[in-house]
């Protein structure tokens, strides 16, 4: 098959697009036949991109760890799906990617792909939607008529936690820098601060949840701007607990995880119109490299998408 593989640790000068070996899906794993995948710009950086998690190198190495695509084997065990399925699911960052014609991935993390969206768009969903499911179902447990603050509503997650945070009846307010206000309003922000122009610890007190995909100075200065027992979920590091005890908060910070059933929740909620899949760029197999280097350029809202089989 052909794949975008790195032999050796580095950025996406490293990246190379070759012939390589079809995997063969173990016990509980599929072979899924990619359509589509999407890379996160950063994850060339992280440690579980090019090792197992005992720390062992596993060049070579194949990125891009969201797909959407078609059942193309089954290893034993798996009675859940068929050859001919459309899926799309997360592929956990320590085994090889879907930037090639085939991957394997365990079939807990594959449910199945949204019947209204493209594969393009489904592979847009995975990471970020199920990030800002787990923060705002699994963590924080939002309820109708809560005021959800998303720092950075028109990032990666950002984009799904408002739209998820206003289906689910919670009163949204967003940061974003102002050339994506009337974007996120769409999605369904009620309030829009600019972050370069206004601080939102002057203008907001008293929110029932914060999500913050920003981490760093937004978060110190997030604590104090929850009701008592309010919940703030952080996913760029760990949250300050003296900060949180001092504002008598639950403040939480997880590792996004792939879980079928949510996806297909997710899958769902895009179907019936709820959810809307956002892509920022869309590039051949071929030119991945220039994916990856994407992070230079201007930043539109959204994933970033490699086409395997157009
Ligand atoms: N724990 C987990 O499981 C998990 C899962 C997914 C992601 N993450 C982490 O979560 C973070 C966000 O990921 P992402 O993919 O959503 O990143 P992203 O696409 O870069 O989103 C961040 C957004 O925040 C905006 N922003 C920057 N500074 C801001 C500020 N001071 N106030 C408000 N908004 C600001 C950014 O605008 P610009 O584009 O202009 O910078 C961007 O729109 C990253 O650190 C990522 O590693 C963690």
């Amino acid at each position: 098959m052909r794949a975008l593989r790195a032999h050796h640790r580095g950025g996406p000068e490293q990246l190379v697009l070759e012939d390589a070996e079809i995997p063969v899906p173990g016990p509980g794993e599929v072979l899924v036949a990619v359509h589509a995948a999407a890379i996160t710009l950063t994850e060339l950086l992280w440690d579980l991109s090019w090792q197992t998690r005992d720390g062992a190198d596993r060049t070579p190495v194949i990125p891009s760890h969201e797909v959407s695509g078609v059942v193309g084997g089954l290893g034993t065990g798996v009675d859940s799906l068929a050859a001919g399925d459309e899926v799309y699911g997360l592929v956990d960052f320590d085994r090889n990617g879907a930037a090639a014609e085939f991957v394997t991935v365990p079939a807990s993390a594959l449910a199945a792909k949204p019947a209204k969206a493209t594969h393009v768009e489904a592979a847009a969903l995975p990471l970020a939607a199920l990030t800002a499911w787990q923060a705002l179902v699994d963590h924080a447990g939002i309820r109708p008529g809560e005021r959800v603050l998303v720092h950075g509503g028109a990032g990666g997650v950002g984009v799904y936690g408002v739209q998820l945070a206003a289906h689910l009846g919670a009163h949204v307010i967003a940061t974003d820098l102002p050339a994506n206000e009337s974007f996120v309003r769409s999605l369904g922000a009620a309030e829009f601060l600019d972050f370069t122009t206004q601080r939102f610890d002057d203008e907001l007190s008293g929110l029932d949840v914060i999500l913050d995909a920003v981490g760093g100075e937004t978060l110190a200065r997030s604590y104090g701007v929850l009701r008592p027992r309010g919940r703030l979920v952080t996913l760029a590091a760990p949250p300050d607990q003296t900060q949180a005890q001092k504002h008598a908060v639950h403040a939480m910070f997880f590792v996004v995880r792939p879980d079928h059933g949510e996806l297909a929740q997710i899958a769902a909620l895009v179907d019936d119109g709820s959810l809307r899949p956002v892509v920022a760029g869309v590039f051949p197999l071929a030119e991945g490299r220039a994916a990856f280097e994407s992070i230079h350029g201007p930043r539109r809202p959204g994933k970033t998408i490699l086409v395997v089989r157009p």
